[in-house]
């Protein structure tokens, strides 16, 4: 199974929210990381067929997407950052109505609905009505009506938004265990959604590409730029003028600075080892933060 994406391009007016996007996907979780703006909704929006790119073309093992059409939607599950839920059904009727979208028979839908049901740990309010849910609570539902009816390619827009952290963790866990067989895409900011699952990391950067490989490849490429000085307070505004600071931490034995640069920031600076946060904001500076 293959998704080649080719240089697909979306415009805005004059704003260009996506720049000639090419990548090739395979089985596997691919995190589309990249801070607000940059463009990843509207990437996942042209793959689902939600919003017309200006140019390029995406290919599903061979065959245009678009030639395709209800062939690929079949295959497909979208949470998308937004989710329209209906809030009058209730979380159980809301999955039946999507199964039948989907086209699943009343004997798969019945067992799958059950098991997302369990996965994403709303079993218990399965008959409550969705205007009462919380936001965590819609976008767990909104991650079951994606996982449902086993999509051989997955999107997910922002899918740990809302969630405390034992929610994300969960939810992170599922979406690992049920990617083997699929190609899943998570477009995200946030860092720790994706470094120990992804086997490839998209940096997108206002529409383009930044870098593409897997975590322990990018870690290696600022491997021996990262490191602690021990500082005094007075002092730490002078680091952060002049170097990327990625971290402040104040303890009993006073400040601790962590510091990306090619070379040793200061004589008693002690490299320490990278993380995808440290990638991140050398890919994106400071203002990503
Ligand atoms: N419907 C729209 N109309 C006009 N501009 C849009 C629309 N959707 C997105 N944009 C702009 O396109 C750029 C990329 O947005 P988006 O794809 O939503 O990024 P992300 O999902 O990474 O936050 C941003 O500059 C955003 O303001
Ligand atoms: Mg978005």
């Amino acid at each position: 199974m293959k998704l080649v994406l080719d240089k697909i391009s979306k415009s805005y007016g004059k704003n260009k929210a996506l720049s000639e996007f090419s990548a090739e996907l395979t089985p596997g979780v691919y995190a589309l990381l990249g801070p607000n703006g940059s463009g990843k909704s509207t990437l996942l929006n042209i793959i689902t067929d939600n919003l017309k790119a200006d140019s390029g073309k995406i290919y599903y093992d061979g065959e245009d997407i678009l030639k395709l059409g209800a062939e690929f939607r079949e295959k497909l599950g979208f949470m998308p950052q937004y989710p329209g839920l209906y809030g009058s059904f209730t979380a159980e009727k809301f999955l039946w109505y999507m199964a039948a979208l989907k086209g699943m028979n009343k004997k798969d839908a019945e067992a799958q609905i059950k098991e997302v049901l369990d996965a994403v740990e709303l079993s218990d309010v399965s008959n409550y009505r969705i205007s009462t849910f919380s936001g965590g609570m819609k976008q767990r539902l909104a991650l079951a009506q994606a996982v449902l009816g086993n999509p051989s390619v997955l999107i997910l827009d922002e899918p740990t938004a809302g969630l405390d952290p034992k929610q994300r963790i969960a939810i992170r866990n599922y979406i690992s265990r049920i990617s083997f067989d699929k190609i899943v895409i998570i477009a995200t900011h946030v860092v720790p959604d994706i470094e120990y699952i992804a086997k490839d990391v998209i940096m997108l950067k206002k529409g383009v590409i930044a870098d593409n490989a897997p975590p322990s490849e990018l870690l290696r490429k600022i491997d021996g730029c990262v490191f602690r000085v021990k500082t005094a307070e007075d002092k730490v505004m002078d680091l952060q003028n002049a170097y990327m600071v990625t971290n402040i931490l104040k303890d009993d034995d006073g400040v601790s600075v962590r510091i990306l640069s090619d070379t040793k920031p200061t004589e008693d600076a002690i490299p320490v080892s990278p993380t995808l946060d440290d990638y991140y904001l050398h890919i994106f500076g400071e203002s990503a933060v």
